[in-house]
């Protein structure tokens, strides 16, 4: 071939590279894809045929190069140009404003000290070693002084750029920073392993460790990891710098991920502020991470106050409260729900975990006690992350001593004794009695009168609870037949109370009718599914006739849960429900036909909601988008009217773009809302 050919090859092969390079900073870095996915595919695959012709080409920072073919051996040892430190951690505004205080004392300053504040991400240190600009290295931190060389896999996050774009970086730069997994990355991979039996990791930040340490970088690039970069170690010709925020801004211009919390802020109290308002978005953040690093900004600062033993002065962590603790089950019962579904809870020795006191902890279900192995008297890691229920993790059987007892579940349910049911291959047992369990109807009655269902205020868990003990209620319809007299009698209620309560019952007759099939408490059947079914049937005796085929042509309705509707109204004992419910007045009322199709801010509108919203989970903008009239579908089509797109939005908001659909966000939505 023509010497003229194979220059347009090389010239072919190194811009089909910088094109991958770029739309894949796009994605994993910049969080923005450029390109919908198959466009990505189509290109490297372009790539690959050429490599694989032209052999002669291939260089180890091409985008095919991320995954090597065989595993390694063993891992060698890295020795660190310079030791990978570790910070000192407080946990209170006090000992906050004690370091700040001993910043002032040793820099002979009032001034303001500013801080480079930024999360600390619950994953693990590494260090990579970029040579004239290629990544020739990457190590764990090890003991901090010696690491592991884990090249083969930090190769293979999508993140990591082979190569850094831009200029004048310099000649050898060593970029530090936290490998770590998405939650959303680690709920899918734990979620598959249980799907194949396989173990499960504990946390995101073991799941990053174990597939760092994987020696076949094939496994790891499967495994869904990222990183951010949050320092720079040795570095050799170039200048740097002279601010821990500008060094990050260059880094990030070099083409490596930076968080996007960083913050420079002046004093204590911003450090303060600025702690408060990353717990907040804690939950909704992408990442775990268990508090936040504030680190003197100017680095002559940093020089002048050094280091002590292995943290330096100039930095701290100001962490959270532990979301993880170990205690002692002292004993397991079961408690039954609303759909008879048997939860084992074990009762703990109190713990202080995340904020609060915890004595109680799900173990969600007996496949998960099996798969975990827990027995009473284990100790256990327990876990309470945000508002999400307490929850034992696993057991510490190094520590068994032999006269741990195996979790049994019981036979007959232990409220009502009737037969406990667990269908082979489904992981939730379930309490046979129906109705007739105590437990089943104080939660169904719960459930009844919650806020989001027939909102009787007042009526809350524990008066419902009250009520069904002293036999004055057993089913929904008993609490449109309770007296005042009856009321005014109960431990803590007096007379005003009593009234209120009885106003509030009454205001509750007339129920908009998806409120009502929602109170019904039909197995899957929530908020969204009720509006569908309400918008579709005139009244409850109409879907009591609907078919199983019919009910599948509804939008979101699919064979499951069109079999839970069927199922629920070929019991009679709640077709009695319903119609002594209408015997004491409770008259659901269907949306009109104006509400339903004319007057609503949405009505006629299709929505797809797509990425992580940040005022709103998915299931309530799509709850308020069919309030005001919208339909909610699945998947993006010439169809769609509007795609409400949140952080992190991926294919379907390129797909979106490219059929010309209007993209909404949040804030345009609530003004909607608000019309
Ligand atoms: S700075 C000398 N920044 O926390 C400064 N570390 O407890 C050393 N970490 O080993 C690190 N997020 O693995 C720094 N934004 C952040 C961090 C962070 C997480 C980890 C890192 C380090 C450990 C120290």
């Amino acid at each position: 071939m023509p010497s003229r050919d194979h220059k347009g090859i090389a010239k072919k092969i190194a811009q089909l590279r910088d094109q991958l390079r770029q739309h894949a900073h796009s994605y994993y870095v910049l969080d923005t894809p450029s390109v919908p996915d198959a466009e990505y595919d189509r290109l490297f695959r372009e790539l690959q045929q050429l490599e694989a012709e032209y052999p002669k080409y291939i260089t180890a920072d091409s985008p095919t190069q991320r995954v090597g073919a065989e595993p390694l051996a063993g891992f060698s040892q890295v020795k660190h140009g310079l030791p990978m430190l570790s910070l000192d951690n407080v946990f209170s505004d006090e000992d906050l404003i004690a370091f700040d205080k001993r910043i002032h004392d040793r820099l002979k300053t009032d001034d303001d000290i500013e801080y480079a504040a930024e999360p600390k991400l619950d994953g693990l240190a590494v260090s990579m070693i970029y040579q004239n600009g290629q990544l020739l290295q990457a190590a764990t931190r090890g003991d901090g002084t010696t690491g592991e060389d884990v090249t083969h896999n930090v190769k293979t996050i999508q993140a990591v750029p082979l190569c850094l774009s831009g200029k004048n970086y310099p000649a050898l730069l060593e970029v530090r920073g936290e490998v770590y997994m998405p939650k959303k990355g680690f709920a899918a991979l734990n979620a598959k392993a249980r799907k194949l039996g396989e173990k499960t990791f504990v946390n995101p930040r073991n799941a990053a460790a174990g597939s760092l340490r994987q020696l076949d970088p094939r496994i790891a690039a499967q495994r869904p990891l990222a990183m951010y970069c949050y320092s720079v170690g040795v570095h050799e010709g170039g200048d740097l710098p002279e601010t821990h925020t500008a060094m990050l801004k260059q880094l990030a211009l070099w083409g490596l991920p930076v968080c996007a919390e960083l913050k420079l802020v002046s004093g204590v109290a911003a450090c303060i502020k600025y702690y408060q308002s990353i717990q907040q978005k804690r939950d909704k953040l992408a990442y775990d991470i268990d508090g936040v690093v504030y680190k003197v900004n100017a680095f002559n600062l940093q020089q002048q106050l050094g280091f002590v033993a292995r943290a330096p002065r100039w930095a701290v962590a100001h962490k959270f409260p532990a979301q993880e603790e170990l205690t002692i089950i002292l004993d397991v019962e079961f408690q039954v729900g609303r759909t008879g579904a048997l939860t084992p809870v074990a009762r703990l020795e109190p713990v202080f975990v995340g904020g609060v006191t915890v004595s109680n902890a799900t173990l969600h279900n007996m496949d998960e006690v099996e798969r975990k192995d827990i027995r009473v008297g284990d100790r256990v890691i327990v876990r309470r992350a945000g508002d999400v229920i307490p929850e034992v993790v696993s057991a510490v059987i190094a520590e068994r001593s032999g006269r741990e007892k195996k979790i049994q579940l019981p036979k007959k349910c232990p409220v009502c004794q009737s037969t406990v049911e667990r269908i082979e291959g489904e992981a939730v047992a379930r309490c046979s009695g129906g109705l007739y369990c105590k437990a089943q109807r104080t939660e169904a009655i719960k459930h009844f009168a919650s806020r989001k269902a027939m909102d009787i205020d007042g009526l809350g868990e524990k008066l419902v609870e009250q009520l069904v003990e002293a036999q004055l209620v057993s089913t929904v319809a008993d609490i449109y037949r309770l007296r005042l007299d009856e009321l005014a009698g109960l431990e803590r209620m007096g007379i005003k109370s009593a009234e209120n309560l009885l106003t509030a019952i009454d205001r509750s007759r007339q129920p908009a009718l998806a409120r009502y099939i929602y109170a019904l408490g039909i197995r899957e059947v929530g908020e969204a599914t009720a509006l569908n079914l309400a918008a579709e049937y005139p009244d409850v005796a109409a879907l009591a006739r609907a078919s199983l085929d019919e009910l599948q042509r509804i939008s979101d309705i699919g064979p499951i849960v069109a079999q839970h509707i069927v199922n629920f109204f070929a019991q009679a004992h709640n077709r009695e429900v319903i119609a002594a419910l209408a015997e004491v007045g409770v008259v659901p009322q269907a949306p009109t036909i104006t509400s339903r199709q004319q007057n609503l801010p949405l009505s006629g509108k299709t929505f797809v909601i797509t990425g992580t919203l940040s005022t709103m989970t998915r299931d309530e903008a799509k709850l308020r988008l069919q309030q005001a009239g919208a339909k909610v579908t699945g998947s993006v089509s010439a169809k769609t009217d509007y795609l409400l797109a949140g952080e992190n939005a991926g294919s379907k908001l390129t797909k979106a773009e490219k059929l010309g659909v209007e993209i909404m966000t949040e804030d345009t939505l609530e003004r909607v809302f608000r019309q």
